[in-house]
């Protein structure tokens, strides 16, 4: 596998070194700033005596150094400072997104694209675009962290371990995230037998705020140990051909009643990017919530054209 990261930010940066850490394959980590993603790679490698890893990265500037790519994860691009919405980031992210794809698209051909880069569901549809990929093969995350910190906030409220919660989050990155209670279980347990309406709620209105929570802590700039975890298992996936069904923002065409746009849904992530998306059984309000969400992102990519 060669992966290239475009974008050696926090979340760029992190991601590389959980993928190189993992073994999985040739690591490519760029960046428009010269020396950063080069003394990135160069301090990775360096702790690859310690941690045992085999140091398959290399920090370059130079697009050509990507060619030939089976995955490329994108994350170059604006993150929110407090009081942004992600929506904001949408004019300047944007060009960065477009310029990104010319360059990487046309020397990796057959890649799988992950698109990181915020709003999020705009921006991998903008990648869909000029990339021409077949939709499949081109995909955002999102899902798997919206739905990593809504597991994590439902096990602090329980006191159990991260690793019983089930849950899933669906729709847009942003306010229109759908969570879905009845889909939601601990040690198997349907989590409406384990906690009231009211507490349902709080924990899904902070899973929905989830990344500005971190960004008014933080002061400066956005996460990146949860979404560098959430690309990590999408590129694990993609890489291992594993069929696993993660959330994702993912081009729809009829499923759920949605068509012609990226929305997060779950998807059956392999070799060939999305192999199918999983038509969960919603209810007629989760139903309805989706849609609304997938219109919502409808309306802000005819946005794009006018950029
Ligand atoms: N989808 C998600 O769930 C999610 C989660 C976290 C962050 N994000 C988004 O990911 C993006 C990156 O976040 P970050 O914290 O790493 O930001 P950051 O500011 O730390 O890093 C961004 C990097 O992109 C580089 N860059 C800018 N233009 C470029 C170009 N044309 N080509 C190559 N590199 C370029 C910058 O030099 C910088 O190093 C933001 O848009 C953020 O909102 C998305």
């Amino acid at each position: 596998m060669k992966v290239t990261i475009v974008g050696s930010g926090f979340v760029g940066q992190t991601t590389a070194m959980r993928l190189v850490e993992r073994g999985t394959g040739q690591i490519v980590l760029t960046d428009i700033v010269e020396g950063l993603p080069q003394g990135l790679a160069l301090d990775l490698k360096e702790s690859a005596p310690v941690e045992g890893f085999e140091p398959s990265i290399v920090g370059t500037n130079d697009y050509a150094d990507a060619a030939g790519s089976d995955v490329v994860v994108i994350t170059a691009g604006f993150p929110r400072q407090p009081g942004m919405s992600r929506m904001d980031l949408l004019s300047k992210n944007a060009g960065i997104v477009r310029d990104v794809v010319e360059h990487i698209a046309p020397a990796s051909p057959d890649a799988i694209v992950i698109v990181v880069t915020n709003p999020l569901d705009e921006m991998t549809f903008l990648a869909a675009d000029v990339s021409g990929f077949p939709k499949e093969r081109v995909m955002g995350m999102a899902g798997v962290l919206d739905s990593a910190r809504l597991r994590y906030f439902i096990a602090e409220e329980l006191g159990v371990h991260p690793a019983s919660v089930e849950a899933m989050t669906l729709g847009s990155h942003g306010e229109s995230m759908v969570a879905l209670p009845r889909h939601a279980t601990v040690d198997g347990k349907p989590l409406p037998e384990l906690v009231d309406e009211a507490t349902i709620e709080r924990l899904f209105q902070r899973t929905r705020d989830g990344g500005a929570e971190i960004v008014a802590l933080l002061k400066k700039g956005s996460a990146y140990y949860a979404p560098s975890a959430s690309i990590a298992r999408m590129v694990g996936a993609i890489a291992g051909d594993t069929h696993e069904v993660l959330p994702v923002s993912a081009w729809t065409t009829g499923q759920f009643g949605i068509s012609d746009v990226y929305v997060g849904v779950p998807a059956r992530l392999g070799r060939r990017g999305v192999e199918a998306i999983v038509e969960l059984d919603l209810n007629g309000g989760e139903l309805a919530a989706l849609r609304e969400a997938a219109e919502g992102i409808r309306a802000k990519c005819a946005d794009l054209a006018k950029i």
